[in-house]
């Protein structure tokens, strides 16, 4: 059975990508593979990540390209260019327009740390997140895997999972357990899920 070419795009350490990476070398990423990792951020270290493991990078740089819609374009050609089904945003800290949501519905999925619709939208990335959730003082939080739309954060839920706040938490304590104990299990199942109806409706 054919697959559906997976591109994944990152900004940062890439541990999503590394937990996705993991699965499929495990071989429970039957009905995709990841083909291509873009980064906006030369020193990410998703990046490495992706060399080690023989995946093809690209590094699309706005500041380079001039504008938000030069850097969008750029990142279409490269979707384009090598026959992409499905975009993965794994820790990709730039919002995308809506001419670029709306070029791929239900082709762009995106993994946020919280429980959606609570500490979400513009604003609400990495740290930011577990900081509003301990301020607020939720006793639950967790992770959303949704698809992208026009609306940052707002798109269809494919899944969640909840992690409890214990009362020493810190950002960082609660981030990585969010990472570990959400994150990097919804976010592979999610995708596999979402490719496995894109290949049967191949
Ligand atoms: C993850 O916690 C991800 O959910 C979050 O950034 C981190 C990236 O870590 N994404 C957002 O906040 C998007 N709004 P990683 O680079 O190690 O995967």
């Amino acid at each position: 059975m054919k697959k559906a070419k997976i591109a994944v795009l990152v900004s940062g350490g890439g541990t999503n990508l590394q937990a996705l990476i993991d699965y499929e070398k495990k071989g429970l990423l039957k009905s995709g593979e990841i083909s291509l990792v873009i980064s906006n951020k030369k020193e990410a270290y998703a990046l490495t990540r992706a060399e080690n493991n023989g995946i093809p990078t690209s590094v699309v740089l706005k500041k380079e390209l001039g504008s938000q819609e030069a850097f969008e374009e750029k990142i279409m050609d490269l979707i384009d260019d090598n026959g992409i089904d499905i975009i993965v945003l794994a820790g990709f800290m730039s919002i995308l327009s809506e001419k670029f949501t709306t070029h791929y519905p239900k082709r762009i999925i995106n993994v946020h740390p919280a429980l959606i619709p609570s500490f979400c939208g513009k604003g609400f990335y990495g740290l930011k997140v577990h900081e509003a959730a301990l301020a607020y003082g939720v006793k639950v939080t967790g992770a959303t895997v949704h698809f992208v739309n026009e609306v940052p954060d707002g798109g269809e839920i494919i899944a969640q999972k909840a992690v409890y706040i214990k009362e020493d938490d810190t950002p960082e304590t609660l981030q990585k357990r969010v990472m570990e104990e959400a994150e990097w299990i919804i976010l592979p199942e999610s995708v596999e899920k979402v490719c496995s109806k894109i290949v049967s409706e191949k």
